[in-house]
């Protein structure tokens, strides 16, 4: 096993690339084999190899798990079988009668997750809008628990201070999870910043390429590792080793690909902001957007995704998307292929429409994740797709 203090110390691209993998020592494969096995056996009774079933533990995993640690600067990795899998067990660190202040603009799925699931277990929450950290402060109650923050926030790329609400999480010892699935290790490393734990969709940004479901947590903090792991064994929520090799495999061209992404997302998010069909862009490398300041000192790039509205509202914004061809329609984000999405009737269709109006969530709302393709080629395809509205 690689000493993680010595990959901190390493380049950011190389700990991509290379991860904690060695060359396989039995046959000298470069890529690491995939341990296709849900058991090991033992070379007597109290005795194994550091595995004894794959539910518990299993070396491919383990790879990634070293690897996904490496990147974050962090002592731990845990890969489960879903972002939602990575979340839910965040959840069963906590018991009944306990509080959660949440950032108002999470994940659709987060947000089912909590109100009309982990509500039923007795837990609570309230939403803030984290980008003003003294409503987090303000939120926090007696039997107040964890702070959950995603940055930048889906859909609307709402950008939280994490060093300013990681000082009121410690200072009220509260945990701390930030899911930074939209900046990866790349742009943003909550660690650093007093995160307790880092969640990721691993189906994004980090696998890459559309190819499997995937989540993971990374901490510093034995206590939490120890616990997160007993949950993950008790429940089973873990990845197949297969799954954790495309993983892997992503992992190794990460840096590349995140370039890229936010070249693209630069100039597209650009291009739309010029556009006189659009009333509204939004992109946190973009100097109109309100926490473009804290977005500039505490990431190292903007990544690749862009919300925008078209004048004209939903009718408008269904007709763009329904007339795009290089730009796909669907679920999802983070991958090589450019994908645009209705937030409204997709990812987030069961947050109740008053809430998002709320949170300035329109009905409208279009949701860019810019691929790596030309970027011309996409501007083109969009211009298209302009004209038919
Ligand atoms: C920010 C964020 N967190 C978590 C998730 C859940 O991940 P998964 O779909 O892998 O369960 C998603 C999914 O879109 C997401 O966007």
């Amino acid at each position: 096993m690689t000493n993680p203090m010595m990959l901190r110390n390493m380049d950011f691209d190389t700990i991509s690339v290379r991860g904690k993998s060695k060359p396989d020592p039995t046959t000298g494969a470069i890529v690491p084999p995939i341990y296709q096995t849900a058991t090991y056996v033992l070379e007597e009774i109290g005795v194994d190899k550091g595995f004894d079933y794959t539910r518990s533990s299993n070396p491919t995993r383990q790879d990634l798990e070293e690897h996904l640690a490496a990147l974050e600067g962090g002592k731990y990795g845990i890969a489960f079988s879903s972002g939602m899998a990575s979340a839910d067990s965040c959840m069963k660190l906590l018991r009944q009668g306990d509080h959660v202040v949440c950032c108002d603009d999470v994940y659709g799925g987060t947000a089912r997750l909590f109100n009309n699931l982990m509500t039923n277990y007795g837990v609570e929450f309230t939403y803030v809008d984290s980008q003003v950290a003294e409503n987090v402060q303000k939120a926090i109650r007696p039997e107040t628990k964890m702070v959950w923050v995603e940055t930048p926030t889906n859909p609307l790329l709402k950008v939280t201070d994490l060093e300013a609400v990681g000082k009121i999480a410690r200072s009220n010892d509260l945990l701390y999870v930030v899911d930074t699935t939209f900046a990866t290790p790349v742009f943003l490393r909550p660690l650093e910043y007093g995160a307790d734990l880092v969640l990721h969709s691993t189906t994004k940004y980090l696998s890459g390429h559309n190819q499997i479901i995937g989540g993971a947590i990374i901490t510093d903090r034995d206590d939490l590792y120890d616990q997160l792991k007993y949950i993950q064994k008790s429940v089973g929520a873990v990845p197949s080793p297969f799954d954790c090799w495309l993983v892997i495999m992503g992992l190794k061209t990460l840096h590349l690909r995140m370039q890229r992404h936010w070249d693209n997302a630069e100039k597209i998010a650009s291009y739309l902001e010029e556009h006189p069909k659009v009333s509204k862009v939004v992109y946190p490398g973009l100097e109109s957007h309100p926490m473009h300041h804290v977005a500039k000192s505490q990431m190292k790039g903007y990544s690749g995704m862009i919300s925008f509205e078209l004048e004209g509202g939903l009718e408008a914004g269904k007709k763009l998307m329904n007339s795009v061809e290089l730009c796909l329609l669907a679920e999802s984000l983070g991958a090589v292929e450019t994908m645009i999405t209705h937030p409204a009737t997709m990812t987030h269709a069961e947050v109740p429409k008053e809430e998002r109006l709320a949170r300035g969530f329109e009905d409208g709302l279009v949701r860019l994740s810019v691929g790596i393709e030309d970027p011309n080629d996409l501007i083109a395809d969009l211009e298209k797709a302009f004209e038919k509205v």
